[in-house]
């Protein structure tokens, strides 16, 4: 049965970073999968996150089975760090959190509930979008529509067109938006648009899909929630997909939720009890470890503290790696206007680089960039600025 299978192409993302570890050269740049690198080049084990893993290691006293939507005390904590602690969203109960294997664990649940549940429905993703958006629904069974977002000429939101696109959507399909730092533009809508694009879900009858990846690298932890709870005033219904990839640094810990909320508590129960099954036949029961570290952290005042400074570093490291690439490109005599690279937030941007240059920095300079021409802002570095300048100087 094996002889005629075709070999599968390589993951757009995933499949760079093998290829970039068979690059022999010394000097070679990973810009590619969205993993925070320090200073140093390295992806660093958070402090908080080690004491954590410490204290559970002492204290755990059982590997059984957790329950399919996972640990009780981790689901809490994600919805106060989503909503904000006491928020009427909790008190009411009108949300429920399975604990999933990662973000796109959660994609994947919450495209298999819908499929099943609202056969027919398209969702709507953003154009462009995270290239895994696409197949993760596609293999669900959900057809896949893209609306309006980045204005390709100023490199910024284009809100006009969005609201537009969102306009046509029809009622009951979904709609993908990510809670901020939007991947691969690094561009988000203002409080205000969300509200706005808030009243549009909400006149439709569309669902939202929030993809809730990168809570602390824009502003802060806190800040970052801003659109979701624009959003959460005037849409009753959604449907939020949290990873702890990124802000806690659990990559590989696949540390993920999916949290339903709904109009009331029964309803909210009922919904997670679908849920439940397609849990069940993906994966049974979720992985521990990761979030036993984030319940662990953020149950902790201290760690907590300690953790969200943690946070601010990330960020301000990114922050300043957005100011020296647009400074070094200008001190190379670069022309074209890279400013709004300081504008974006989050991990990545969407440089103008065609599908050729990229491909003419991976093969003559050991640059490893997206097809698609994002770049990973979080890995890039004093050590490796000039180099990169220098060759995007040359292919440009
Ligand atoms: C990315 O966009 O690079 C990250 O979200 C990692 C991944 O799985 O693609």
């Amino acid at each position: 049965m094996f002889e005629n299978v075709q070999i599968a192409p390589p993951d757009p993302i995933l499949g760079l970073t093998e290829m970039f570890k068979a690059d022999p050269n010394p000097d070679k740049i990973n810009l590619t999968v969205g993993v925070y690198q320090d200073a140093h080049g390295k992806t660093p084990v958070l402090a908080s996150v080690k004491e954590a893993e410490k204290r559970i290691l002492e204290q755990e006293n059982s590997k059984g089975y957790l329950p399919m939507t996972g640990e009780p005390v981790y689901c809490a904590q994600v919805q106060e760090l989503l909503f904000g602690e006491g928020h009427e969203i909790i008190a009411s109960k009108r949300a429920a959190t399975a604990q999933c294997p990662g973000g796109t664990g959660a994609l994947r649940v919450a495209g298999d509930y819908l499929h099943t549940l609202h056969p027919g429905a398209n969702i709507w993703l953003s154009n462009p979008t995270w290239a895994n958006h696409n197949t993760i629904f596609t293999a669900a069974g959900l057809n896949c529509k893209k609306y309006d977002y980045r204005d390709p000429m100023t490199n910024g939101l284009d809100f006009d067109a969005m609201c537009a696109s969102i306009k046509t959507i029809p009622k009951g399909d979904i709609i993908l938006l990510h809670g901020c730092c939007h991947n691969p533009t690094g561009i988000d809508p203002t409080p205000e648009q969300w509200a706005k694009i808030g009243d549009l879900l909400a006149s439709q009858d569309v669902l939202p899909l929030v993809d809730f990846a990168y809570q602390g690298l824009a502003v802060g932890i806190e800040e970052d929630r801003a659109g979701l709870l624009e959003l959460t005033k005037k849409v009753k219904q959604m449907l939020i997909c949290s990873s702890f990839s990124k802000n806690f640094g659990l990559y590989r810990e696949r540390t993920g939720a999916l949290t339903v909320v709904a109009d009331n508590a029964e309803q909210a129960a009922t919904v997670m009890s679908q849920v439940k099954l397609r849990i069940r036949y993906n994966y049974s029961n979720p992985p521990s470890h990761g979030g036993q570290i984030v319940a662990t952290v953020l149950s902790d005042k201290q760690l907590r503290a300690q953790w969200i400074e943690e946070v601010a570093d990330i960020r301000n490291r990114i922050n300043e790696m957005r100011h020296l690439l647009v400074k070094t490109l200008k001190e190379k005599g670069l022309k074209q206007d890279f400013s709004p690279i300081i504008e974006q937030c989050g991990m990545f941007s969407v440089t103008r680089l065609t599908k050729e240059q990229v491909a003419e920095l991976r093969e003559k300079y050991s640059i490893y960039i997206v097809d698609s021409g994002r770049i990973n802002v979080a890995g890039l570095t004093q050590d490796n600025m000039d180099r990169l300048c220098e060759a995007l100087k040359e292919v440009l």
